[in-house]
């Protein structure tokens, strides 16, 4: 099933996520659910949140990075109740995207590397760390649990640039490819 996206201006894409219990019902529908709402729009990641859930899971598929020649290669994995360890690394820029962002591109900063826990969706937990386009992915989408979004990290000329972009976002006036869900709609 693919779920219509959460856009700018929508009140639950900057609250603080909560983590889930085991006792979750019909995760692994959801999870899938995800992927599916991811793959339909061309994402290379999605955090619940963008699918109107307020809690802590985020999927990611970085195996189809191809303007980066890593020496990692990508993953395609659901991370539930991810907790950031560490951020460390020298800061590179890259030109990011975001589904609830439609037809916005900015450079952002961020660390090289992150270590990360996080449970799958049988409840096993790992701890590891990642690098590269994989670790940018992580770090985007741990944002939107956060309530974080990579318009914030602009600069006040760009954000100003930016705002009636933002605005036309919020009110449906940018119409992607995928669904979406207009916030108050
Ligand atoms: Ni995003």
């Amino acid at each position: 099933m693919i779920y219509p996206v959460t856009v700018f201006g929508d009140p639950v894409l900057r609250k603080k996520a909560e983590p889930i219990t085991k006792d979750f019902p019909n995760l692994k529908e959801f999870v899938q659910n995800m992927f599916d709402t991811m793959y339909n729009s061309d994402g290379v990641g999605l955090a619940a949140p963008q699918v109107g859930q307020a809690i802590r899971i985020f999927v990611i598929d970085s195996t189809t990075d191809e303007e980066e020649e890593d020496e990692v290669p990508g993953i395609k994995r659901a991370f539930i109740n991810p907790e950031i360890l560490e951020k460390k690394g020298d800061e590179w820029v890259m030109n990011e995207g975001c589904l609830s962002l439609p037809e916005i591109r900015e450079d952002v900063s961020r660390p090289e590397t992150v270590k990360i826990k996080y449970n799958d969706e049988d409840f096993n937990e790992y701890i590891e760390e990642f690098s590269g386009f994989t670790s940018r992915v992580i770090q985007h989408e741990y944002d939107h649990l956060e309530g974080v979004m990579f318009v914030d990290y602009l600069n006040p000329l760009k954000k100003r640039i930016l705002k009636s972009k933002l605005t036309a976002i919020s009110k449906g006036k940018v119409i992607p490819k995928y669904r979406i869900k207009v916030p108050g709609k």
